[in-house]
């Protein structure tokens, strides 16, 4: 596998090597959740190129930026075992050299819910995806359902700026006992590792009232909240019952919903999503 760290080294890699690319976008301490992601383009694609990049531009100034996990050579083990051809890892100079100002703003999409809570945020996010996208030219670009409003943010990026890239969705990786697999997991100390299933135990309650035909987004929302105030080491940003399309808040929904949570587990903000379908 190869170590590419400069735009020219991208493109010239590229240029000599026939075939599809996907790529696979990361901020790095990787995880089952984002290899399902590198799995699906390898089996999808004649070349995987996979990006460990911690941008800036999309941590707020009181957020982890500084202390989020970094370790490149166990990344690429990683990589390299699950069958990535390419690891472009890039300096900040690289993604941002002196005199870089122009940014993306997606629309609506973008403003609730992440949006409104960590401003700024997915206008880091897609400035830095349409950069990376720009610069591997890939057929096939794939995203985790865990960062669901973030795949909405991407593909309306892509679709409004004519990006020419398939984006692929994959489904959320979760731990034997229903935590999303995150690398913000490593902050948690012991006890707050087992109080972070309230996020999954609180979305499948909501679901299971779902199952029994409850429509009303005020009742799925306040039976997730309940569960959650049951857990002393949790702290609700928000849990959302949104529309999956917009993620603006839903009541009785026709269509499908999702069941959007952002929970703060001592230090730590988590977040989890379920799609419920009729
Ligand atoms: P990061 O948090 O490293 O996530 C990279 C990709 O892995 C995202 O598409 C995310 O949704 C996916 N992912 C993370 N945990 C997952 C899980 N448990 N199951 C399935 N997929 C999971 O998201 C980012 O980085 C950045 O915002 C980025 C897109 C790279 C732009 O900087």
């Amino acid at each position: 596998m190869r170590r590419l760290t400069t735009i020219d080294e991208v493109r010239s890699w590229r240029r000599k090597r026939a075939g599809t690319v996907g790529f696979v976008p990361t901020m790095g301490a990787l995880h089952a959740g984002h290899l399902s992601l590198v799995e699906a383009a390898r089996r999808e694609n004649d070349l995987v190129v996979v990006s460990v990049f911690v941008n800036p531009t999309q941590f707020g100034p009181r957020e982890d930026y500084a202390r989020y996990p970094r370790d490149l050579e166990k990344d690429e083990a990683l990589l390299e075992r699950a069958g990535a051809d390419a690891v472009f890892a890039p300096s900040v100079e690289v993604m941002y050299p002196p005199g870089a100002e122009t940014t993306v703003d997606v629309g609506s999409v973008a403003a609730p819910l992440e949006g409104e809570r960590r401003p700024g945020h997915f206008r880091g996010v897609a400035t830095v995806v349409l950069k990376l996208l720009g610069i591997v030219t890939p057929d096939r670009a794939y995203f985790g359902e865990k960062d669901a409003q973030q795949l909405a943010v991407v593909r309306r990026l892509v679709a409004d700026l004519d990006v020419s890239v398939e984006i692929r969705a994959c489904p959320i990786v979760r731990e034997p006992d229903g935590l999303a697999l995150s690398s913000r997991n490593a902050y948690l100390a012991p006890a707050e590792r087992r109080a972070a299933t309230v996020l999954f135990r609180a979305l499948r309650a909501a679901e299971e009232a779902w199952r029994q035909g409850e429509r009303r987004g005020s009742v799925l929302r306040e039976t997730m909240r309940r569960t959650l105030q049951g857990e002393p080491l949790a702290k609700i940003d928000y849990a959302a019952v949104a529309d999956p399309a917009t993620f603006r808040e839903a009541d009785m929904a026709q269509g499908p919903l999702r069941l959007l949570l952002a929970v703060h587990v001592g230090e730590t903000r988590l977040i989890d999503n379920l799609l419920l379908e009729p």
